[in-house]
């Protein structure tokens, strides 16, 4: 597909209402119509004969061993390929905050053990490890990254100089939630390994956002999701671990895979419904049907150019460059509205409501911030829509 196809001509593709002008793709994701449709045709395999598409074909739970891989281990090689690495590295689990925990109970911590966070990390990720911390009366330190203006080489030293002879882990955005900055993984997995200090990166968008080769990011584990950019129905996340690091890392709900490896632990932890996962190799393959690059391209140029416009428009700086941006970009709002959470909230209301306009935003340090999620159905007429209605209400 050419590339002059993507923007509006592309919602059609999505289920979203047309009422609301969507610039929030990055929040809970959005499932393509033809992933959905894979998606119910695996339902519909699966309500035929239940048992056998669960237990005898998407694992291995009843019934003679079997010569050829499992549903799950099939898909788990597809998007192994789509991330870098094999099949064998990756499990399937609910969600980033779930590989998290995974990584965060697995983890033997001892008291007086230090953890390092930074202050751009997703809340429901930090309260898993500060629950961990609690649990081993280890500590966690929160590295302050330079913000509004980032600056990657500065955040890698500060990251350095956090770090102690009693730090163990680091939990390390790959593109940060609220500030949507993509940070310099591989050189702060680097400088973390260099100290003997463990790394758990949270990719929770990173997938289908930006060019991925996880072994390469010299990270210990990577979890992340695929049901953001990845066009893949929720609850649809991946654990990464490196070899050297799957012995003992569990499920956060144990079941019959206990101490059996990676695959055997996670691909079954009870009933549930496997055809997230299962629908995930579809989701990529439209993905390459428009062009992964030109998908990546788009929607970062798009994020770029709309920070670029709505700073302009708003006049505010922004602190982030192309090179930390990926599909989404945070701009600060003018100081007129405010700086609270109430604040944040009570505009998102307003856009939501009186507008139709679905966009996340924040207040952070002093001032409320939108982040603008570029997504191929999106395009600059969205942005400007987006950025006048909120002058409009100052
Ligand atoms: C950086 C980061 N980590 C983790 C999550 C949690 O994702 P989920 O709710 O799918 O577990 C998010 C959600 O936006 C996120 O931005």
């Amino acid at each position: 597909m050419a590339a002059q196809a993507f923007g509006h001509a592309l919602l059609a593709e999505w289920a979203l209402d047309p009422q609301v002008l969507y610039l929030n793709h990055g929040t809970v994701g959005a499932t393509p119509r033809r992933v959905l449709a894979v998606q119910q045709q695996l339902r519909d395999e699966m309500e035929r004969q239940p048992s056998r598409f669960l237990l005898r074909e998407t694992v291995s739970l009843v019934g003679a061993p079997r010569q050829e891989p499992s549903r799950m281990r099939r898909a788990a090689a597809r998007v192994a390929e789509f991330l870098g690495g094999g099949g064998a590295d990756v499990a399937f689990v609910d969600n980033a905050t779930t590989g998290a925990n995974a990584v965060m109970q697995s983890f033997d911590l001892r008291p007086g053990d230090e953890i390092l966070v930074t202050d751009h990390g997703y809340g429901g990720v930090t309260y898993a490890v500060r629950y961990a911390a609690r649990r081993a009366r280890a500590v966690v330190r929160t590295v302050t990254l330079p913000y509004p203006r980032f600056d990657a080489a500065e955040a890698v030293r500060r990251v350095r100089e956090a770090i102690t002879p009693q730090t163990r882990l680091a939990v390390l955005d790959h593109i940060t939630s609220e500030s949507a900055i993509v940070l310099p993984i591989a050189e702060l997995a680097d400088v973390c390994r260099c100290s003997g200090v463990a790394v758990l990166a949270d990719g929770a968008h990173a997938p289908g956002a930006i060019a991925l080769d996880i072994p390469s990011l010299g990270v210990d584990w990577y979890t992340a999701n695929l049901h953001k950019w990845a066009w893949t129905p929720r609850s649809s996340g991946i654990l990464w671990a490196s070899p050297a690091r799957q012995t003992g890392l569990h499920p956060p709900v144990i079941s019959w895979g206990l101490d059996q490896g990676l695959a055997q632990e996670f691909d079954w932890i009870g009933t549930r419904d496997p055809t997230p996962w299962l629908a995930a190799p579809a989701a990529l393959d439209f993905m390459r049907e428009l062009g992964v690059d030109a998908v990546q391209g788009w929607n970062h140029d798009l994020a770029w150019e709309a920070g670029q416009w709505l700073s302009r428009r708003w006049r505010t700086e922004l602190g982030v460059r192309a090179a930390d941006t990926g599909t989404m970009i945070t701009v600060p709002l003018p100081a007129a509205f405010g700086s609270s959470r109430e604040d944040a909230n009570r505009l998102r209301d307003a856009l939501l409501f009186e507008d139709g306009i679905e966009i996340q935003l924040h207040a952070f340090g002093g001032a409320v911030y939108a982040r603008i999620s570029a997504q191929v159905y999106n395009e600059m007429a969205d942005v400007e829509r987006f950025g006048e209605a909120v002058l409009r209400r100052a």
